[in-house]
């Protein structure tokens, strides 16, 4: 991946740092001061997937704000690369389970959370930051939901602190390509299908999609899912009342089938963000590599770390009003080894200060309700992220399958076979009577 001149700038000039002071790690904001561990500092170690433009970027602002202000303590990002945590997910599960976590991991609000970590006791509850901090208020309802339990008692007990909202159901265009071939942004399905004819009769690739990680084109199957179904059957397909072997998901997974033959050739060998930038032209006034592309808005935050400003961004066709809604947090494992140094970490990233230092970098609405106005000499948020801050509070909210919210992760896991078997040979029906098994194998359905 390739980094712009400034960004290749700090990081020579913190490697030079690191190797002056012979200490053992310095981490620095995005253009910002640098701070070094102390000689005595607790090393706290945070795992995430954020390895890229505005993703690493959010992350080391962050830290770096907890690590200049904390000097007895010092956070590292132990980042594990591979979109949507396709690689650190399991490697995080067997750590935890080996009685060995990092001292705080992201994991993402929902069954994610509560199926793999919490239900099985490997989590502390975090109810003392909450009622200290006062986040029972700040944070959402339907986040709060999910990102607790109730124990035997019937008393609610929150075990992460969610640090983002993201929305998973965006459509991104190249503006200029849309608009020198007199191209409106499709809401609809038949509209985007009339419009990437038009785009593909000009000799331009309509959709770019990278699922080297095969999560990527499993969002594709929910956008269109949701774009078919609509917010309240979309819900019932994780709760069991929506049918699996339904005419509608029928209808949408041949609208899947054909949606795939719009993408890149070389869409399997691409991650997300190698996808995403198939948007951006190689120098000003080129033809970019595609003209959309279908994407959570961790894009919004790639496209601003690139200087990317030439895109444009509706919902998901068939999703306008429909906010399809995941959120990272991080949580204290029982085990954890430095459980002091976590939680005045967890405070700093559950503040609203906190979350408007991050969430500027990464494309993300920030959960905390206080937030949303960062002081005039930090990173602002974008015209996106306006705009999307407005539809979080008015839009239906639905959960991300794919980013851990709606389904346990064996279940997720038995769609994405599902969804590799369709990429390599599209057959509708096969792949409707794969979604059936594994909802029954899920025992959500009958
Ligand atoms: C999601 C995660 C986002 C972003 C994305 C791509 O699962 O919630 O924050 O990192 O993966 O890696």
């Amino acid at each position: 991946m390739k980094l712009p001149s400034r960004q290749i700038l700090a990081v020579i000039s913190v490697a030079a740092l690191v190797a002056a002071c012979t200490s053992s790690s310095a981490t620095t904001a995005p253009g910002g001061a640098t701070c070094a561990a102390a000689a005595n500092a607790v090393q706290i170690e945070a795992v995430s997937w954020w390895t890229t433009g505005g993703e690493s970027s959010g992350f080391n602002a962050i830290i770096n704000k907890f690590n200049c202000d904390n000097p007895g303590y010092f956070v590292t990002n132990s980042a594990i690369a591979g979109g949507a945590g396709s690689v650190a997910q399991a490697a995080l599960q067997s750590r935890v389970l080996a009685g060995n976590p990092p001292d705080t991991f992201q994991v993402h609000m929902g069954h994610e959370l509560l199926d793999t970590y919490v239900t099985p006791g490997y989590m502390d509850n975090l109810d003392d930051l909450y009622s200290a901090n006062g986040w029972t208020t700040q944070f959402p309802k339907g986040v709060l939901d999910i990102v607790s339990a109730k124990d035997a008692a019937g008393a609610t007990h929150y075990y992460s602190v969610p640090l983002d909202i993201h929305r998973a159901n965006v459509l991104w265009y190249n503006k200029t390509v849309f608009s020198s071939n007199n191209l409106t942004a499709p809401t609809t399905w038949d509209q985007f299908f009339t419009a990437a004819d038009a785009l593909k009769a000009k000799g331009i690739t309509p959709l770019a999609v990278g699922d080297s990680g095969i999560w990527s084109n499993g969002m594709l199957l929910e956008d269109v899912l949701i774009g078919q179904l609509g917010a309240d059957k979309f819900n019932g397909l994780w709760t069991g009342t929506t049918d699996w072997a339904s005419a509608d998901v029928t209808t949408a997974l041949n609208t899947y089938k054909k949606l795939l033959t719009y993408v890149n050739t070389d869409h399997s060998s691409l991650s997300w963000d190698q996808a995403a930038d198939y948007l951006i032209p190689a120098s000003a006034g080129a033809q970019p590599k595609a003209a959309m592309t279908i994407m959570g808005d961790w894009a919004a935050g790639e496209f601003d770390n690139k200087g990317f400003t030439d895109y444009g961004y509706v919902a998901a066709p068939g999703g306008t009003g429909i906010y399809q809604a995941l959120a990272d947090s991080f949580g204290l494992p029982t085990k954890a080894a430095h459980k002091d140094g976590v939680k005045k970490f967890l405070t700093l990233l559950g503040s609203a200060a906190g979350q408007d230092i991050f969430n500027p970098y990464k494309g993300s609405v920030p959960a905390n309700t206080g937030a949303g106005n960062p002081p005039a000499d930090q990173k602002q948020y974008s015209t996106y992220q306006k705009w999307a801050m407005g539809e979080w509070k008015t839009d239906t909210i639905v959960p991300s399958m794919e980013h851990g919210a709606a389904a346990a992760p064996s279940w997720k896991g038995a769609i994405e076979t599902a969804v590799t078997s369709f990429v390599a040979n599209p057959d509708a029906a096969a792949l409707q009577t794969a979604l059936v098994a594994a909802c029954k194998d899920a025992k959500v359905c009958k």
